[in-house]
């Protein structure tokens, strides 16, 4: 899986991307069993309430990977639909302060909303997400986060649908970035500190 290569810039250049990561966490396998298995949960917990809407709200971008397979594993007639948030200021760890960046095209009163989101860090932009969708008077609201960091303090965020419990390292891969790269590997793994640091 290290010989992938890239021509660029004329001619001929190798880019490792695999290197940079130190270790496997979830392989592309695991991925699809658990979101087959989150979908299939979904689809027998909302089946009594389809005819007044299921709304899958995106949260860009991390999320959308995630979405993407969710969806496509719940049987049932639903909407998706996008919304963009900006949770950190610079650096690696989240400020707490929210920007929409995008709002939902998509009014959800009175619908059944779960919310797409790739992890919970400290939990902070769910918070106020969470918050946010709430006063828009939705019928439910609840979350499908695929993972969720073993995180010193975290907000107190109920999330319904949890993939898989990570350890509280800088991850990427599966729609997660690091500096708006890596959402494109299939798997996700632990980014070597030296990338970051
Ligand atoms: P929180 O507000 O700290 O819960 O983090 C919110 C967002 O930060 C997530 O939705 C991710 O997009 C991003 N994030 C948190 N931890 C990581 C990570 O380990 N790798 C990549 N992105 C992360
Ligand atoms: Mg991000």
């Amino acid at each position: 899986m290290f010989a992938r290569g890239a021509r660029a810039a004329g001619k001929e250049k190798v880019v490792y991307v695999h290197n940079d990561i130190s270790e496997i966490l979830f392989s592309e396998q695991d991925l699809a069993n658990r979101v087959t298995e989150l979908g299939k949960t979904i689809t027998r917990d909302y089946a009594d309430v389809v005819d007044e809407g299921i709304v899958v709200v995106s949260i860009l971008r991390g999320g959308a990977v995630f979405t993407c397979d969710l969806i496509r594993a719940i049987d049932l007639p639903l909407e998706v639909d996008f919304m963009a948030v900006s949770s950190y200021g610079n650096g690696a760890k989240s400020s707490g302060v929210v920007r929409i960046l995008k709002d939902l095209s998509t009014d959800i009163r009175g619908r059944h909303v779960i919310v797409a989101e790739d992890i919970i860090d400290s939990g902070l932009t769910l918070k106020y997400l969470l918050e946010n969708l709430q006063s828009r008077g939705p019928a439910s609201l609840t979350v499908a986060a695929l993972m969720r960091k073993d995180a010193p303090a975290q907000a107190d965020i109920s999330c319904r649908y949890t993939g898989f419990e990570c350890p509280d390292e800088f991850i990427v891969g599966y729609g997660l970035d690091f500096a708006e790269r890596y959402r494109n590997l299939p798997y996700i793994g632990i980014l070597k500190p030296e990338i970051y640091q």
